[in-house]
């Protein structure tokens, strides 16, 4: 499957993410993607129709996250295996992302996630409102030269769309080790009018609550002396 960054009628997306691919997959994960992955792809009805996140799952879930950007997809695993009753969407246009879901996936049981294998963007225009119990953007790519800010994922627009998904009091989870991106997501996210940041000390930002695991991200930047900052949100 695969689609354009384009969303129906309106503007082109600017391109968020950098490869889709490197060479060569081990036969593991070649293998997952072929026979995981098309029982867990998220395959979307009909354009004109708005679709209820809850539906995508079998199972009767209680509640749904969704995780955008999830990497080799860590800690959505870690999250779904912690929590059976929820189901979990990620997001990740990285194939060989993917298919190191699939396999934790085939190799733990799971049946609780779906995979979008694209841009999260295209996805969440789908969703009906307020249909998202928790949103995850773990270590979001920095772009870090000025003329590629406007590549960041959150900007106010990916914010007003994070709002009116998210029910009231849900939880919007971000981190990063990227000093500049930290200052621009704290930004943005705080001066949106839907959204009020959690921390109360600093003890909140400088370490993750305890059912948060370090993604290969955030150990790259802990090695490399680049401490990560953890930030909390709520849907007002
Ligand atoms: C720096 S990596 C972090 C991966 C992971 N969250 C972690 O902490 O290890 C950022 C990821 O976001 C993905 N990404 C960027 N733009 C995206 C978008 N519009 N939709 C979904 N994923 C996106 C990239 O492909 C990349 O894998």
């Amino acid at each position: 499957m695969s689609q354009k960054p384009t969303s129906g009628a309106k503007k082109p997306l600017i391109r968020s993410y950098g490869r889709r691919r490197t060479k060569g997959l081990r036969p593991i994960r070649t293998n997952a993607i072929n026979n995981v992955l098309p029982s867990v792809n998220i395959v979307l009805p009909d354009d004109s129709v708005s679709v209820d996140p809850q539906s995508l799952f079998d199972l009767s879930v209680k509640n749904v996250w969704f995780e955008i950007g999830f990497g080799n997809g860590e800690h959505l695993l870690h999250q779904a295996i912690r929590h059976p009753e929820i189901g979990f969407i990620g997001c990740e246009p990285f194939i060989n992302g993917v298919s190191a879901l699939c396999v934790g996936i085939r190799e733990n049981n799971v049946s609780n996630i779906r995979i979008w294998p694209e841009d999260a963007r295209i996805l969440m225009e789908r969703f009906k409102p307020q249909t998202l119990d928790r949103l995850f953007l773990l270590h979001p790519d920095p772009w870090p030269k000025s003329r590629h800010h406007k590549r960041r994922f959150v900007q106010t627009e990916t914010l007003d769309e994070m709002a009116r998904l998210l029910k009231p009091g849900a939880e919007l989870r971000m981190a990063t080790d990227h000093r500049d991106l930290a200052i621009w997501l704290l930004d943005k996210t705080c001066f949106h009018s839907a959204f009020k940041w959690l921390a109360t000390s600093a003890d909140d930002w400088r370490h993750p609550p305890d059912d948060w695991p370090e993604t290969r991200y955030g150990q790259k930047g802990v090695k490399a002396g680049r401490p990560p900052v953890y930030f909390s949100f709520q849907r007002i």
